[in-house]
């Protein structure tokens, strides 16, 4: 099974989980960038407003074809309870056609579920098939805990990925 993780990252914890699970599981590994850089510190006003609003972002164009894959990992930072903007965008310019999505995000609090609800429609809308989620969380983690940690969600939730 050919298997791909797509990923957005602002300030790096989204891209360890996103660069783990790649290592763990054999996959292909992508990033989705903005085509505007966000500054760090103004992203939690307008990045927040905006994932708040379910905006998309303009991102760079995406070199994959998704229809090579069968299993898509999907990650974002949790924003506002919500996906980032770069990944609304990824989402809706994404045709899933019954490719299987396992959704996952990274918070600096507790809840994610809302989050995952969100992505879960999107992609849905976009025909793909939500099999899994799991969310990391990093508050003031550091990097080897955020490996530890997505070591540990990926044994207890993905047993059987696809
Ligand atoms: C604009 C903004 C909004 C955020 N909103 C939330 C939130 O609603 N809940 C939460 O638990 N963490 C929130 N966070 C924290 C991030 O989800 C967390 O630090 C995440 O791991 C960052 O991922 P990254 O390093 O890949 O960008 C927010 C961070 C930013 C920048």
């Amino acid at each position: 099974m050919k298997k791909l993780v797509v990923f957005y990252s602002l300030s790096g914890n989204t891209e360890i989980v996103a660069r783990t699970i790649a290592k763990e599981l054999k996959s292909d590994l992508c990033r989705v960038e903005e085509t505007r850089k966000r500054n760090r510190f103004l992203a939690y006003m307008t990045g927040g407003f905006a994932a708040f609003r379910d905006k998309c972002s303009e991102i760079k164009p995406i070199a994959l074809d998704l229809h090579d894959y069968d299993l898509i990992f999907l990650g974002s930072p949790v924003w506002a309870s919500r996906p980032v903007p770069a990944i609304n965008a990824f989402i809706s310019s994404t045709d899933f056609k019954n490719r299987k999505v396992i959704v996952f995000f990274t918070m600096g609090g507790e809840e994610y579920r809302k989050a995952v609800r969100n992505v879960t429609l999107k992609v849905e809308k976009r025909s793909g098939i939500v099999v899994d989620s799991f969310a990391v969380r990093t508050g003031k983690k550091n990097h080897e805990a955020i490996v530890k940690e997505t070591r540990k969600a990926i044994k207890s939730h993905l047993k059987h990925p696809g």
